[in-house]
């Protein structure tokens, strides 16, 4: 079963970021480690990393098996793991949540801001991401003209892209009109641009998006753009709720 297998001790360290595997042969042939207060000087020693108490100079690492965070990702950073020229999302964390295996489990474009969930769950990121869950987004978007009912009804019979996709019937609500209305839309998919390509399908232009929440899990507006924390375990259950 996931998460009650032996490994070794260090793939153990490696995969919570504590240096490469190299790095963490030499911590470990050095005297530097300890499990349940025991120096162990074997890399290769298998440990049930959940039910022991890894230490390093002392101090225990605090194992977890995966990691779990939300971000409010701000405009001008990339929604992947890695990119030779611009940051990334992960470029964005500090050195106690990097681990090899992080991604963010689903993409913004680099103008958009707002909640992110970055993992190393390749499983869970699945089941975020996958159409077949179903998982409503909400976005909320600042548009360059109005909209009124016509539009609402357009996106709740599906719109049709200027390519022809055909988008699942979606939710379109006024928060605040206007000239420049301020918009949310919810929507249980992620065609690439998708909201920006709905709006265009109805002739207006996003000025502005940020996303609100995946699921029934709304981003902290404790955090502000940039900054990040890890999800709680009863927050994670908000993201697959019953919508
Ligand atoms: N739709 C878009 O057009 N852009 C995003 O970043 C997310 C959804």
């Amino acid at each position: 079963m996931a998460g009650k297998t032996a490994e070794r001790l260090d793939k153990i360290l490696s995969s919570q970021g504590i240096g490469t595997r190299s790095e963490a042969r030499r911590l470990i042939r050095s005297g530097r480690v300890s499990v349940d207060g025991r120096v162990l000087r074997d890399p290769a020693a298998r440990i049930l990393p959940e039910n022991c108490e890894i230490a390093l100079d002392g101090k225990a690492i605090g194992y977890k098996r995966h990691l779990y965070i939300m971000m409010n990702k701000p405009s001008g950073i990339l929604c992947v793991s890695r990119d030779e020229k611009a940051p990334t999302v992960l470029d964005l964390l500090t050195e106690d949540l990097r681990r090899p295996g992080l991604f963010p489990a689903g993409r913004l474009d680099k103008d958009t801001v707002g909640l992110v969930i970055i993992t190393d769950d390749g499983d869970f990121g699945h089941r975020v991401l996958s159409p077949k869950n179903n998982i409503v987004k909400r976005y909320h978007a600042v548009l360059d003209r109005p909209v009124g009912e016509e539009e609402i009804k357009r996106f709740s019979q599906g719109i049709v892209l200027k390519d022809g996709a055909v988008c699942r019937p979606a939710e379109l609500k006024i928060l605040s009109g206007g000239s420049n209305p301020l918009v949310q839309v919810a929507i249980t998919e992620g065609k690439y641009h998708q909201i920006k390509r709905m709006f265009a399908a109805v002739g207006r232009r996003v000025l502005r998006l940020r996303r609100v929440s995946i699921g029934n899990l709304f981003l902290d507006e404790n955090l502000k753009e940039g900054e990040f924390r890890e999800l709680t375990e009863a927050e994670m259950a908000l993201i697959f709720e019953n919508q």
